[in-house]
């Protein structure tokens, strides 16, 4: 198919004047610092120099909020082939079989490789512990503080990395844009409030910015979830592809004043059950493996219910487990529904689905390489291959643990391989020093002065555009009401000079958003996290990746 052509409409976010910028030469330049880019920096070698930038504290990544667990074969009567079959059930034609059988095959060697560095999965009977979750044939999830994997995981990469002395961490720190020079990746544009706008010139760049849940009002994703590697990625020429895929998870705990806490499928895996107000399971009637059924089955499953009992959220019900289970097993959401007199051993937990995770990206090969030379790319900024149509459980980390060491590794071997000259400044950027490329205003349309955007207006309304109208369920009318709708904000927020991130954050969010809406409004037809009501069936012809380059 040929790629759909969407113009960013600059080419970076700021203008700037590379003599009047401080600049900063590196081996590796590592931008995010969940378990992608923690274990990307683990693999270089330590005679380079790395610069680790991540837009908040260290401990403030996507990662450290998971649940679940990550998924390994490691039940005796388990098989990889089970594993591999599961993820390509799930991905509905669109998974990438050697992707999947590469990363099921190497998943167990990566766990084993997190204990070494400190982490502590559960135990049963002295082995680790395993759980079931929704797709999965077999129990394969391993699991941290019983239902804090990603708190565990990452305490364990932190302190490992910090330990590493060629290692610069810079926090706090936004990276606005990649800089190229010559159709190859130079290194980036960064910004802190100590330092103000710094060029970091490197060798090999690897991305690693993680996902977009803050398009959508209900979400699990915690506030650093803006698109931004999508985004970057994208206006420096990266094609990108799959972005029609969000994943909903199907329950998101749903209380009004709280934030939208996710309760882990492992409480379905572990016997938990769904109930509309009425008291009903529903699930049985909508698939044969009832609350086990993969994550987009169960969310639209939910969003019927709702919608046909008139109530604004379903139930979550544990109250026939064991108490000991629940108590070993949820101890954390247990203490999140305590903060609202909700007993998770007594009371149903009122939930619904969000967006949970970005299956569509940067297009990477089997080696963390994208179409850009020298940027690399891994984790949910990418579209490897692996998830297809719709990610299987517990996948993610662990797709995290894998591309991450790739893009470390051939990053570092490349790095390796250059003289230090190479770091020696372009005289000339591409598209010329920051200029935006395309001005597509009329005199009418100029940009808006930034200091009187209301920011925070702005990303509530796209928030419930989305959620309206590119969520769950998706019609052609919604889809083009929302190109218009987005396409109008875009060309007043878009050619604006933010000096503060969020205002960058922003315009990240209103391109992907673009990027999403016309992969959407591409693919005809319901296909894993797609779900169009007006062509519910899977077109057996549309079985292929919708790419997106940027024009120009
Ligand atoms: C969960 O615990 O339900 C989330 C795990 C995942 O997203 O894979």
């Amino acid at each position: 198919m040929t790629p759909l052509i969407v113009s960013p409409k600059r080419r970076y976010l700021v203008e700037f004047n590379p003599k009047r910028v401080p600049h900063l030469f590196t081996d590796v330049l590592i931008i995010g610092a969940g378990i992608t880019g923690i274990r990307a920096a683990l693999a270089i070698d330590p005679r380079l120099n790395v610069v680790l930038a991540t837009k908040d504290r260290l401990k403030e990544s996507n990662s450290a909020y998971a649940q679940g667990g990550i998924a390994g074969v490691f039940d005796p009567v388990d098989h990889f082939a089970n594993h591999v079959a599961d993820t390509m059930a799930a991905g509905k034609g669109l998974c990438d079989r050697e992707i999947v059988e590469t990363v099921v095959r190497e998943a167990p060697e990566r766990i084993h490789e997190l204990t070494t560095m400190g982490a502590l999965f559960d135990q049963a009977d002295g082995e680790i512990a395993l759980t079931q979750e929704g797709g999965h044939s077999h129990r394969r999830v391993v699991h941290a503080l019983g239902d804090a994997t990603g708190k565990e995981v990452m305490r364990a990469l932190i302190e490992r990395v910090r330990s590493e002395s060629h290692i610069d961490i810079w926090e706090n720190t936004f990276t606005i844009d990649v800089l190229t020079h010559e159709g190859e990746c130079r290194g980036a544009l960064v910004w802190n409030a100590s330092h103000g706008k710094t060029f970091v010139w490197a060798k090999q760049t690897i991305l690693a910015t993680g996902g977009a849940g803050r398009l959508y009002r209900e979400t699990t994703n915690p506030e650093i979830a803006t698109a931004d590697g999508h985004a970057m990625a994208f206006r420096a020429g990266c094609e990108l592809r799959d972005m029609e895929f969000m994943q909903f998870h199907p329950t998101v705990l749903y209380i009004a004043g709280s934030s939208r806490h996710l309760i882990s499928e492992a409480a379905r895996g572990e016997g938990g059950l769904l109930r509309d107000c009425f008291g009903n399971r529903f699930m049985p009637d909508c698939d044969p493996a009832a609350e086990l059924a993969p994550r987009d089955i169960v969310s639209r499953a939910i969003t019927r219910q709702m919608e046909k009992t008139r109530h604004h959220c379903v139930y979550l019900d544990l109250s026939h487990l064991p108490k000991e289970l629940i108590a070993e097993r949820f101890p954390h959401i247990r203490q999140v529904c305590t903060q609202f007199g909700l007993d998770l051993m007594r009371d149903l937990i009122p939930v619904r689905p969000g967006a949970h995770y970005m299956i569509g990206g940067v297009s990477v090969d089997s080696e963390s390489r994208t179409s850009l030379p020298r940027l690399w790319a891994a984790g949910e900024v990418t579209s490897s291959g692996l998830h297809g149509a719709n990610r299987l459980a517990s996948n993610s980390l662990l797709e995290g643990l894998v591309f991450g060491l790739r893009a470390g590794r051939n990053a570092s071997a490349a790095a390796c391989g250059e003289s230090d000259q190479f770091t020696a400044l372009p005289l000339r950027l591409d598209a010329s020093a920051a200029v935006p490329t395309e001005r597509p205003f009329t005199d009418r349309n100029e940009p808006t002065d930034a200091a009187t955007l209301k920011l925070d207006d702005l990303l509530n309304s796209l928030n419930s555009e989305m959620w309206r109208k590119v969520g769950i369920e998706r019609n052609a009318i919604d889809l083009e009401s929302a190109k218009l709708q987005i396409e109008f904000w875009d060309r007043y927020v878009g050619p604006n000079e933010f000096s503060i991130t969020k205002g960058w954050e922003l315009q990240n969010l209103l391109l992907v958003a673009r990027l999403m809406v016309a992969a959407a409004i591409a693919r005809t037809e319901s296909r894993g996290t797609h779900s169009r009501s007006d062509f519910p069936q899977t077109d057996p012809d549309q079985a292929e990746h919708i790419r997106l380059v940027a024009r120009g």
